[in-house]
């Protein structure tokens, strides 16, 4: 697989770019004015260096013509700089208009929930994007203040309670690209990643359908024993599963787990052995998350874990 991307200057959208742009701009200019000043200042101490038998130096109170041009640099400077990022934040998230988002992003402590519209489908820590199409993304929180940042892809957007917020991002490479939550939002802040799968428009189109439909169980025996011990257990109270009672919209949606690259919002690669470890001692491995210790025995853990990642 290909390595996911990672990084601010290295931009995958239009909006990305723009990101980019303004920071090499502002850049170019700040190191300018950093040559200029110190360059400027070591000139100035070594020109007028003191020197045995120097008299005391002329003594100025200041200089007006001096004052007012340091003044109207800066400011002009400063002008500048405002236009660039006024013209970059309108490139970046133009007004949304009567335009409806294309997936709703929930930012809940500490995972991501992503709700697509017609065919109506959930997904949790990973989202899916077809290639090439502008995007509107809304993004909201369940519980506190939290901050969408997929540096490759746009820009920052808080996930405030009951005040959704509006990011555009138009993928112009398939691959996987991750970002994290940029707000500190409590004990697993740090280990609240995310993930974006940027694939072909057809590609997007078969995963959505495939997402949207209830999963099927397995149907070996560990499959069927741990599907029969999620039914029994409480975990239904915080899950979802399509075609089944669970319903709870407090932890991920499991439908699709099997189909997910980790478990635990980035914490851990989704493998049965590693499920059958978290399922054991979620505290373990993400302290402070909401998934209680259900007290599984190891022979539980190994069944619950066949049942959810055979779900297909
Ligand atoms: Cu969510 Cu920080």
């Amino acid at each position: 697989m290909q390595m996911p991307h990672t990084s601010v200057l290295d931009p995958h959208s239009p909006q990305a770019q723009s990101i980019a742009r303004l920071f090499y701009i502002d850049l170019s200019i700040a190191a300018v004015i950093f040559l200029l000043v110190t360059g400027l200042v070591a000139f100035a101490a070594w020109r007028f260096r003191a020197r045995p038998g120097d008299p005391e130096p002329y003594q100025e109170s200041g200089v007006r013509w001096l004052e007012a041009l340091w003044t109207a640099i800066p400011s002009l400077i400063l002008l500048v700089l405002l236009v660039l990022t006024a013209k970059t934040m309108l490139e970046v998230n133009p007004p949304v208009g009567k335009r409806k988002p294309d997936v709703t992003v929930v930012a809940h402590q500490w995972w991501w929930e992503y709700r697509y519209g017609d065919p109506a489908a959930v997904a949790a820590n990973e989202l899916h994007m077809p290639l090439g199409e502008n995007w509107l993304l809304l993004i909201s929180s369940a519980d506190v203040i939290h901050d969408f940042w997929v540096p490759d892809l746009g820009a920052k957007m808080d996930a405030i309670p009951g005040h959704p917020g509006y990011l555009w991002i138009q993928p112009r490479q398939a691959g996987t690209f991750l970002g994290t939550c940029a707000e500190y939002c409590g004990t697993d802040h740090a280990t609240m990643g995310i993930r974006v799968v940027v694939e072909s428009p057809a590609d997007f189109a078969a995963w959505r359908q495939h997402q949207a439909r209830a999963p099927v169980p397995p149907s070996d025996a560990a499959g069927i024993r741990g599907g029969r011990l999620f039914a029994a257990r409480t975990c239904r109270n915080c899950h979802s599963i399509a075609g089944t009672d669970a319903h709870g919209r407090v932890g991920p949606d499991l439908g699709h787990l099997g189909e997910r690259a980790t478990l635990a919002a980035g914490v851990l690669t989704n493998t049965p052995d590693q499920l059958r470890r978290w399922l054991l001692d979620p505290q373990h491995f993400k302290p402070g998350c909401h998934m209680p210790d259900a007290g599984l025995t190891d022979a539980e853990a190994r069944d619950l874990a066949s049942y959810l990642e055979g779900l297909r």
